[in-house]
């Protein structure tokens, strides 16, 4: 593959490579963990039972999608709903479904960094909401929040569902919401959803299943750097390691490999030498308090005007306006 024929995405995973791999302690991001098989396995995560997050926005939105629709739509206005990393878009059908059964004027923007995932999605409401009207937009977040500032036709609100913010450190979350903020006129709303502080066995269930899912999928991210640079990691001689720390609220997931290893990278010219338990960090999985989730409004510009929880109240979607 030749630097030119690279996209952007190659592009920052080799950097993330590079860079992750080289220091101490080893690090890589858990964004590069999503290809087709890194998203079948988060589909999996999403169905274990003990993956508690995808249930309770599910519930949150299907306990106040009347309400959320009121919140949402003004009379006599168009509405876009502008849905950032849509994915299946299992969980917005429930507000899709109630708006467009109760006649709201809404236009459905899925965004997605995944074309097929997008034109799946299309397909899937032509037949089950024919007549919503549906403009997907592919790209990075980032990409299309600039394209869609300039886009003042209607009123926006958008949606960052999952808690995805949670794999965001509070500084780059910050940084993340302020651009947010930037792309938000007067009357536009902020709808996201953050997992919230709970017993730190139910975290640590979640993160750590027994069938091993979690742990496969983390170690995807090893088969990919095998895969797309020729490497050659031994995904089985790493496991699967979570911790929760009850205090900051933030879990992270390691990979520790358990014996001595030289590992070669070949298309990035890499030799990686592992010691017997040294650890590469893949993800942070951060939980939040209603007042930790005001700073993080605050410093972004942005104000809480609203929030819903499930009945177990383990996870909160929230309501931001910009401030003005
Ligand atoms: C998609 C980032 C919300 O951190 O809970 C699930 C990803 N990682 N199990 C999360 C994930 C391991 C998930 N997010």
């Amino acid at each position: 593959m030749s630097i030119q024929n690279k996209n952007k995405d190659d592009r920052n995973f080799e950097n993330e490579v590079r860079t992750g791999l080289a220091g101490f302690p080893k690090r890589l991001s858990s964004k590069f963990i999503y290809d087709k098989k890194g998203d079948r396995l988060f589909q999996q995560i999403m169905e274990m039972p003990t993956y508690y997050l995808y249930n309770c926005e599910y519930e949150i939105l299907e306990r106040h999608s009347k309400q959320l629709s009121k919140l949402f739509c003004n009379e006599d206005e168009t509405v876009s709903l502008i849905d950032l990393g849509a994915g299946d878009g299992k969980k917005t059908k429930i507000l899709l479904r109630y708006m467009v059964q109760n006649n709201f004027d809404i236009v459905y923007k899925p965004v997605d960094i995944s074309q097929t995932i997008l034109e799946e999605l299309k397909d899937s409401l032509k037949k089950e909401l024919p007549t919503l009207q549906v403009e997907p937009e592919k790209g990075e977040y980032f990409q299309v929040l600039n394209k869609l500032k300039t886009y003042n036709k209607t009123k926006k609100v958008i949606l960052v569902l999952g808690s995805n913010i949670g794999n965001l450190l509070h500084p780059k979350a910050i940084e993340f919401m302020s651009s947010l903020k930037d792309a938000l006129n007067p009357d536009d709303l902020l709808f996201m959803g953050f997992d919230q502080k709970k017993n730190p066995q139910t975290i640590l269930d979640a993160y750590n299943d027994s069938e091993g899912i979690t742990a496969a999928f983390n170690k995807n991210i090893l088969y990919r750097i095998n895969n797309e640079f020729d490497a050659d990691f031994e995904p089985e001689k790493f496991i699967h390691w979570e911790v929760y720390n009850p205090e900051t609220g933030t879990a992270k997931s390691y990979l520790v490999a358990t014996e001595d290893m030289d590992v070669k990278i070949r298309n990035l010219a890499m030799d990686v030498h592992f010691e017997k338990w040294e650890t590469i960090h893949v993800e942070i999985s951060q939980k939040y308090t209603d007042a930790v989730v005001s700073w993080l409004a605050d410093e972004s510009g942005l104000r809480i005007i609203n929030s819903f929880t499930d009945s177990r109240e383990y996870y909160r979607n929230y309501i931001f306006i910009p401030k003005y």
